[in-house]
């Protein structure tokens, strides 16, 4: 009797004391739990503390198991870019079994794995984006034309107070859809509703506990738990859109990305194994979206936030858009080569603001190594760009807002190695060059034209961010006055 009871208990001991053991020269970690691995060790609401106090105890490169699923994760800047540049190809691949990439049918350009369809589809994109091929209009107008309608937002509250999140939110989206889809909407528009409150659904999905879980527990998959939403009411929208598109198109003369992509498909059809499709495109367009909305207005919030709070560095600002900008109507990308205390404040709010935490994750291509660790193909790589964009010695100021991490003693902008808010390698964000216009612009502008308050009955501002797969500050108000023109 005991030995029929105890028999198999010691074989299921050791076989989990097997399971639980990390390879040969495996980065180090915490001791591995059966079924669970290290997700005790993780807050599910917030897990940047955790992942600081592990590097602390294991070191810049060290791994932890998501349930069974092994991931090391990379901080600080000499392992970051040994993984995502040095070695880039062995590091550019991205998980595939995800909660995420259930929900978006393996499509698209942001999960797609290291293959010829991504590399494809990123050069297309970049391309595209690169003011060439969007129609007549340039992307500076795009961006000054949302400006505008941001503008006629504020000055409807001159005196008063407003809450920007919504405002912020609709003009990086709309930016996106006019260089999607050609046209801006409404912000009451049905087709943008849509999409903002699928996307603000799904994406707090997968920032939540569940999508955790979904990752860590295959076994809970089937369950009807929270996590089976998908994106099908978008991708119903999305089709009408692309419907009207192929209706009224003009093939070699494209007004907007969907068309130069419907163009692309042309020239294509003939090849074997034609890795663009209308369900790519679907896909990839909600991608793009995607990712250039809350990541740009999150850190318009950031900037906005920082700006009130600091009114010296606001004036400092002001002074030198004052200067710059003297006699001319408007702002264009270029001032920015003129305006070096504006650029180091942008630069210093999208440190601070550290918008996309943890980065998107990666995955390797090949077996290979990292800082001398052994690190086998399919792994799951965790790029913690926080731990370079607060790395000690790397920053004048890591831990504290301060402008002055980007000027050197002459007052001329400069910019850290360690900045990579954007990432680094071949999947760096692929908006990049959009996002720095845009936030240039738009701060440019506005604080040009606007003076931004903290309003007196709002209490000590609160800096620390909500967390996500984009860090957004909490919800503040602010006082708008109009500045007399210089
Ligand atoms: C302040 C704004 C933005 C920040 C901080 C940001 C940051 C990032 C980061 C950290 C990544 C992950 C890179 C990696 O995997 O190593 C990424 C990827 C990406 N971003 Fe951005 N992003 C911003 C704006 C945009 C915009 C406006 C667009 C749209 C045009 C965009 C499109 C993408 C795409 C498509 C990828 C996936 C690239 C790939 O997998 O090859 N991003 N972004």
């Amino acid at each position: 009797m005991l030995v029929t009871i105890l028999l198999p208990l010691c074989v299921f001991f050791i076989f989990f004391n097997f399971m639980c053991r990390r390879p040969k020269n495996f980065p180090p970690g915490p001791t591995i739990v059966p079924v669970l691995g290290n997700i005790l060790s993780l807050s599910l609401e917030n897990p940047l503390q955790d992942f600081e106090r592990l590097r602390k105890a294991y070191g810049n490169v060290y791994s932890l198991y998501l349930g069974p699923r092994p991931a090391v994760i990379v901080n600080g800047l000499q392992a970051m870019k040994e993984a995502l540049v040095t070695k880039a190809s062995d590091f550019a691949g991205r998980p595939q079994d995800l909660y995420v990439n259930d929900t978006t049918d393996r499509k698209g350009v942001i999960l797609a794995d290291y293959g010829p369809s991504w590399k494809e589809h990123r050069r297309f994109a970049l391309m595209t984006l690169r003011n060439f091929g969007l129609g007549k209009q340039s992307m500076e107008e795009r961006i000054l034309g949302e400006t505008e309608f941001i503008m006629n937002t504020l000055e409807k509250y001159i005196g008063s107070t407003l809450s920007p999140q919504l405002m912020f939110h609709n003009a990086s989206s709309n930016i996106i859809c006019q260089v999607l889809f050609g046209k801006r909407y409404d912000y009451n528009d049905e087709f943008i509703k849509v999409i903002v409150q699928c996307f603000t659904e799904n994406a707090k999905l997968a920032n939540g506990p569940w999508a955790m879980l979904y990752d860590s527990l295959p076994m809970i998959r089937c369950l009807p738990l929270p996590f089976m939403k998908s994106f099908e009411n978008v991708k119903v929208c999305f089709m009408s859109v692309l419907a009207e598109h192929k209706r009224t198109r003009v093939p070699g003369e494209p007004r907007d990305f969907l068309d130069c992509y419907l163009d692309e498909m042309d020239k294509r059809s003939g090849d074997d194994g034609c890795l663009f499709s209308e369900q790519q495109l679907s896909m990839y367009a909600l991608d793009l979206h995607f990712a250039g909305t809350d990541t740009t207005s999150n850190t318009l919030l950031t900037a906005f936030l920082y700006l009130m709070t600091h009114p010296d560095i606001q004036e400092h600002c002001q002074q030198e858009i004052d200067e710059v900008l003297k006699g001319k109507d408007k702002a264009c990308f270029d001032d920015r080569n003129n305006m070096p205390y504006v650029q180091a404040v942008i630069h210093e709010v999208q440190r601070i603001a550290n918008t996309v935490p943890l980065s998107v994750f990666h995955c390797t291509t090949k077996n290979t190594e990292l800082m001398g660790y052994s690190i086998p193909k399919g792994t799951m790589i965790i790029p913690n760009l926080t731990s370079v964009l607060h790395e000690e010695g790397q920053w004048k100021s890591p831990h504290k807002f301060n402008p002055e991490n980007f000027l050197n003693d002459q007052g001329d902008f400069v910019k850290p190695e360690a900045f990579m808010p954007f990432s680094a390698g071949p999947r760096m964000c692929l908006g990049e060059g959009l996002a720095r216009m845009e936030l240039f612009l738009i701060t440019v502008t506005l604080l040009r034209k606007f003076k931004f308050i903290w309003p007196e009955d709002a209490g000590e501002p609160d800096f620390t961010p909500v967390y996500g797969v984009t860090l957004t500050p909490k919800p503040y108000r602010m006082k708008i006055q109009l500045r007399a023109m210089h």
